[in-house]
């Protein structure tokens, strides 16, 4: 049987991209796939009294079984309540990378507040077609689409002008006219995983850190002109915080290169159109950081929550310096 997100106590983006729009700040989208991540996630929030957008990809309900995460999003609403005195913080379950209709069906079906469909590897008319089906489907039950348009770059793409992966701000106009979408997500620069740029396209500062090349602003400044008003969506934007790197390396591992987007760049973002910014790989750091240094400081540890506990403890920090620092979401619940 179907389940409606608002019997769950979540709610989509609409409100709250809004006032995002207009109070020049980003909501986080932090994925999560198991209970360390999904606690440290509510955690942060709660204390730093910001909106969240929990956000679930294929590979996640591959990893821990859709329907649990769906019950652990659903758990995650009473939990910020306990947490913050019975108030609680505005939550929305989101599909991050929905690739077909029917898996946007079954998640809107399932309790989801807000779906995700990348019909960006699609050609134009193909990707307005395929979001357009899922738009009209999802506004039927109250819940909120994010599109997309332009085609991230991976590591081994070459993200130039000449190569145009970017999105194009002629096309954004007739794509959220035709598909009815409620946000839209753009490539300017940005990229998925610990290394967004090869160290040939970057310079190095005194110390040797790699600096990689800014953002498209102009893009998006192009795009904002032609869809005033209209709530953006920055993926792939980790910021790859060099001492996470350093201390995974100091503790066993091995991360060469590895460089993301610089913080004061998702801050400008953050205070333009672009009201949701979707962070995973930093965290991924942060708690790889933490589990090396106790599994490298006592090798005889080997209860889980011994190296649990920590990394989940340092997400939490992580995330709410995101949004302090970063999103300017602290204190918008
Ligand atoms: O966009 C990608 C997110 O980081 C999710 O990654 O597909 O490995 O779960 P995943
Ligand atoms: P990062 O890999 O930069 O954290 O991006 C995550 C993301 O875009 C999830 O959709
Ligand atoms: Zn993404």
């Amino acid at each position: 049987m179907a389940v409606s997100y608002k019997d769950l106590g979540l709610v989509n983006t609409k409100e709250l991209f809004k006032k995002a729009y207009d109070g020049k700040y980003a909501i986080p989208a932090y994925n999560f796939n198991n209970m360390e991540q999904m606690q440290a996630i509510v955690q942060a929030c709660v204390e730093t009294n910001s909106p969240v957008i929990l956000q679930v990809s294929a590979g996640a309900r591959k990893y821990a079984n859709g329907t649990l995460l769906r019950y652990m999003a659903q758990g995650a609403v009473e939990y910020a309540k306990e947490l913050n005195k019975g108030k609680g913080i505005p939550i929305v379950l989101h599909l991050d990378h929905g690739d077909t209709f029917e898996q946007c069906k079954d998640c809107i079906d399932f309790g989801f507040s807000s779906v995700m469909i990348d019909g960006s590897h699609h050609s134009y008319e193909e990707n307005i077609a395929l979001t357009k089906k899922v738009v009209e489907y999802a506004h039927a039950h109250g819940v909120t689409v994010e599109g997309e348009l332009g085609v991230l770059a991976g590591v081994e793409d070459e993200v130039s002008s000449e190569h145009s992966t970017y999105t194009k701000p002629e096309e954004v106009e007739d794509f959220v006219k035709r598909t009815g979408v409620d946000s839209l997500a753009i490539s300017i620069g940005t990229s998925h995983g610990a290394t967004k740029f090869k160290p040939a396209q970057c310079t190095r500062n005194a110390d040797g850190v790699l600096i990689p090349p800014p953002l498209r602003f102009d893009i998006l400044a192009e795009i904002e002109k032609k869809i005033p008003g209209f709530p953006i969506v920055l993926h792939g934007s980790s910021s790859v915080p060099v001492d996470k790197v350093k201390m995974i390396n100091q503790y066993g591992g091995k991360m060469e290169d590895a460089v993301g987007i610089p913080e004061e760049q998702l801050r400008k973002a953050a205070a333009s159109a672009v009201c949701k910014i979707n962070i995973d790989s930093d965290g991924r750091l942060a708690m790889t950081a933490a589990i090396r240094e106790v599994f490298t400081k006592t090798p005889g540890e080997f209860d889980p929550r011994k190296y649990l506990g920590p990394a989940r403890d340092a997400l939490k920090e992580l995330y709410k310096l995101k949004n302090e620092n970063v999103l300017g979401s602290a204190n918008k619940a």
